[in-house]
């Protein structure tokens, strides 16, 4: 617990960074099973964006897990605190007025509220929602398999819970869409809410 801080800001606010970048910093809150496509949804959302003019950052699971978070596991206080930490390093990116785009499993609705609540309304949550059996046949990483075979416990989907968001911004089907379907939706989502006014 850290007790006696003080926190200060600087001359330069996030409005200022904002408006040099023509941007405005915003969270879009992947979430979904192992093999759903968050990543895969999330680098070409990411593409779309950078084509588009605008500066973009990946938190992605796997990757912060072998960094920051390589000390926690994926027990529910482990997953809770994997979040929280996502959550906070997420809003020192908006404050950069940087679109980030967060890919993790996230099963537990509270935790993502928790990242929500952090956002102040720059939180867009998109459930990537695909069907477990076709997850499992994707099974990209051959996670499913060894979790089947009992070789990894407490995997989300098999023996560990995921709850679905019941209200996401943003929900796609990846396996009745298209990649390129998926990318859309979200633009278009991100046009319609004025977070994409960069003048081109
Ligand atoms: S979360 O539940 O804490 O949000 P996170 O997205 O960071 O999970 O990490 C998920 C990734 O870790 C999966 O894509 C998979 O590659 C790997 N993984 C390893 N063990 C597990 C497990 N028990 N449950 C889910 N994913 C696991």
């Amino acid at each position: 617990m850290s007790t006696h801080i003080h926190p200060h800001e600087g001359k330069i606010k996030r409005s200022d960074r904002e408006r040099l970048m023509e941007q405005r910093g915003v969270t879009l809150w992947f979430t979904g099973l192992s093999g759903a496509g968050k990543s895969t949804l999330a680098v070409a959302t990411e593409e779309a964006l950078y084509e588009q003019g605008y500066l973009t950052y990946i938190l992605d699971g796997d990757n912060i897990r072998s960094g920051i978070n390589s000390n926690l596991g994926f027990s529910p206080e482990d997953r809770t605190e994997n979040i929280r930490r996502i959550a906070e390093i997420a809003r020192l990116f908006r404050d950069t007025g940087i679109i980030n785009l967060t890919a993790f499993i996230s099963p537990y609705r509270e935790d993502r509220q928790l990242a929500r609540r952090l956002a102040d309304g720059d939180f867009i949550e998109v459930h990537v929602d695909a069907p477990l059996d076709i997850c499992e046949e994707r099974d990209p990483k051959g996670l499913y398999k060894k979790a089947r075979s009992g070789e990894i416990k407490d995997f989300t989907g098999i023996d560990a819970p995921y709850e679905a968001p019941e209200k996401p911004e943003i929900y796609v089907n990846t396996d009745e869409q298209s990649i390129a379907e998926c990318v859309e939706h979200v633009m278009a989502y991100l046009k319609h809410h004025a977070f994409l006014n960069k003048s081109q």
